[in-house]
């Protein structure tokens, strides 16, 4: 009897995966001459089959009723790419610190799913934003990060300014109808929130000018902007290091760890537990931003040694950063794509001032956080396995500590159907 029973329902779930099988292939980005088209060429094609997935979960459904979205949405290469093109090329994106370009002629370098970037300043002291792909015939033109007076181009040696301009042309005597004005770098948007530099990718939406940060904090954080900096995320404190972690996991199973109220918290970071007072756990969900506070136990630890202070506030902008605060310490979690199965977390830690100094407070505290990320990786890859397992297909939310997880999907669903 119970032999039956486990094989009925063992059965449900090779349906959807079945399907999923023959919709799912690889959609490759071609890259065009004319650069200003780069983000607009493939929206639309072969999108109508991962539409199809978009509709298999339904955001009108109560949390108390919903599932959450199948699988496909965390393991379908075709899924995947829609995601790039309406969540990722879209509206505003974080993308660094305004620490990693502080000095005229400072620039750094990225990727956001396809679309290569170069993010510096200028001679003057302003902040620019390219495609980071040279106009002869397309090599990557800067590298890394540093300072640089111009871009010369590994390749045939082509020249831009700071400012995007096309400085030299080397060895193009007997070209015709070649004017070097037409050939500058190809400009991204870009603008600052606090210590925050972000990126838009969208060719229409704003006229190409310096634009203003009331506006960016506007459409970026909407009416919460205050909010997070009456909570002391803001431009005050002192940048510490970057820590990069490359997980085998499909980027948003970071983001539901991360958004499930602290569900995991006492099971999975039992260090972190300990610090942390769960009966005040509270979710305040905004149009595109979750926030979860917590009151830290502080006053309980040895050693006059406090990494979490009295309240931590955990702040997730949609669709993959997160900021956190807690006693003095702030540190930010950029979750990029690099799959459907695999994404890179950038982890940025700041610093109340009085503390920049206080090597053995510094070293401790990053040793504790390093922890708990490896908690979370082994929790996240464990998760991504489990996806690609024909075992399972849908889940179900958990309505009273799970709300910021369900808002997630319900706005992932929101940009993925137009
Ligand atoms: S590809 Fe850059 S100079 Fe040729
Ligand atoms: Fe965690």
């Amino acid at each position: 009897m119970h032999v039956q029973m486990a094989v009925t329902m063992q059965l449900t779930p090779f349906i959807p995966k079945l399907r999923r099988l023959r919709s799912s292939h690889n959609l490759n980005f071609h890259n065009k001459t004319a650069a200003t088209s780069i983000i607009a060429c493939c929206s639309a094609r072969n999108s109508s089959e991962a539409e199809v997935l978009v509709s298999e979960f339904n955001p009108k459904i109560p949390i108390e009723e919903a599932v959450t979205p199948p699988t496909s949405w965390y393991t379908d290469p075709s899924f995947f790419q829609l995601e790039l093109h309406r969540i990722f090329y879209r509206g505003w994106q974080a993308v660094g610190s305004t620490e990693q370009i502080k000095d005229p002629n400072s620039f750094f370098t990225g990727r956001l799913g396809d679309v290569e970037f170069v993010v510096c300043r200028d001679e003057s002291g302003k902040l620019q934003a390219f495609h980071n792909v040279c106009r002869h015939h397309a090599s990557l033109l800067a590298s890394g990060s540093g300072h640089k007076s111009c871009f010369v181009c590994p390749y045939h040696g082509w020249t831009y300014g700071l400012s995007g301009a096309l400085l030299k042309a080397t060895r193009i005597s007997g070209m015709r109808n070649f004017n070097v004005k037409d050939f500058g770098l190809i400009p991204i948007k870009v603008s600052t929130w606090g210590p925050f530099i972000l990126l838009n990718l969208e060719k229409e939406s704003l006229p190409l000018m310096e634009i203003d940060s009331t506006y960016v904090a506007k459409e970026w954080l909407g009416s919460c902007s205050e909010i997070l900096s009456t909570n002391g995320i803001d431009s005050s404190l002192n940048y510490v290091c970057r820590r990069e972690y490359t997980i085998d996991c499909n980027w948003k199973v970071f983001c539901d760890n991360y958004l499930d109220g602290g569900y995991h918290v006492p099971y999975a970071h039992k260090g972190l537990a300990s610090g942390l007072k769960f009966d005040s756990y509270s979710t305040t969900i905004f149009e595109r931003v979750s926030i979860q506070s917590c009151e830290g136990s502080s006053g309980e630890s040895k050693d006059n040694y406090d990494r979490l202070g009295r309240k931590a506030i955990y702040a997730f902008i949609y669709p993959n950063f997160m900021i956190n605060r807690y006693g003095p310490w702030m540190d930010t979690n950029l979750v990029l794509p690099l799959g459907p199965n695999k994404c890179q977390v950038v982890f940025d830690y700041y610093l109340e001032h009085s503390l920049k100094h206080d090597k053995d407070f510094i070293e401790l505290s990053l040793q504790d956080s390093e922890k708990v990320q490896i908690e979370d990786i082994v929790l996240c890859e464990g998760v991504q396995k489990g996806l690609q397992s024909p075992a399972y297909y849908v889940g179900r939310y958990a309505p009273k500590v799970e709300q910021a997880m369900h808002h997630f999907h319900c706005l992932l669903y929101e940009n993925l159907k137009k």
